[in-house]
């Protein structure tokens, strides 16, 4: 088998996606960058082969069945396998001033379209790549989830959590429920899912609000995604550990 490892990291033209996909780069991946835009996917992939990087252009809408069967051919046809999947892409949905989504006010079309992309597009990907990782020796998911889905977290007063975000946070619990359910399906082979929440991170998704840099969000799906066979699975993990549900 080609010693090279093969990654597609979703919704990498910019933000988390982007550092994810630069990290396994500078590891020596060859990295797929899925992305849903032609010129956005473009102009990623350019600058991270001006890094000196192995870089393929993947285009990919996760929320698209016809888009994300032909980004597996695609990496089919490049790579013929894949190492490492990390599910990345992921939208908020509108939100008010303060950030937050009032659930007594909440718009079905707005928790439809979250949800087709949080969590039924991890799916639709996760699926479509199986084949492919399926070839690899050691084949990891990492699925980029967030605290915010934590319902322990969302649950206790003691925990600033930030504002009521009722679209978007019950998204990433329910991707963490399905990360726990892939890892029961796949127990006891080499194939490890995780989810990754990055902290909170200044990138478009906050409006360039937070602490943390993308570089900084990006380390711990990077972690996750290079896990030794004995690593663990069906967990959720930050820089500090793991995070509880
Ligand atoms: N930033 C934070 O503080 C934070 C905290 C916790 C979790 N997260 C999670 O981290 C992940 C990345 O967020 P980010 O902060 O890097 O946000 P970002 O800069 O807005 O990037 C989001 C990426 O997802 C892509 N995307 C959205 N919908 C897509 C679709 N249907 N098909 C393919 N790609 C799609 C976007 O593509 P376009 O450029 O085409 O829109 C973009 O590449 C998300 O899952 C988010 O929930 C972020």
């Amino acid at each position: 088998m080609n010693e090279t490892k093969i990654a597609l990291v979703t919704g990498a033209n910019k933000g988390i996606g982007y550092e994810i996909a630069t990290g396994l780069g500078a590891l020596g991946y060859r990295v797929g960058v899925g992305a849903r835009d032609e010129a956005r996917l473009e102009a990623a992939v350019e600058k991270l082969r001006a890094a000196g990087l192995d870089a393929f252009g993947v285009p990919l809408d996760v929320t698209a069945d016809q888009s994300v069967t032909a980004a597996a051919e695609l990496i089919d046809q490049q790579a013929g396998r894949l190492d490492v999947l990390v599910n990345n892409a992921g939208v908020s949905g509108p939100t008010g001033p303060d950030w937050g989504q009032d659930p007594t006010t909440l718009d079905l079309d707005v928790v439809r379209t979250v949800v087709d992309t949080n969590v039924f597009g991890v799916i639709r990907v996760t699926n479509a790549m199986l084949p492919l990782l399926r070839r690899s020796a050691s084949p990891r998911i990492v699925n980029v989830s967030s605290s915010v889905g934590s319902l322990s977290l969302q649950a206790d007063p003691n925990v600033e959590i930030g504002p009521v975000m009722a679209a978007y946070a019950p998204t990433k619990s329910y991707l963490n429920a399905f990360t726990v359910q892939y890892a029961r399906q796949f127990a006891g082979t080499n194939l490890l899912i995780n989810a990754a929440c990055p902290g909170l991170v200044a990138t478009d998704f906050t409006g360039f609000f937070g602490p943390r840099t993308p570089e900084q969000g990006a380390a711990v799906a990077i972690r996750l995604a290079t896990l030794p066979d004995d690593g663990p699975t069906g967990s959720f993990f930050n820089d500090d550990g793991v995070v509880p549900w």
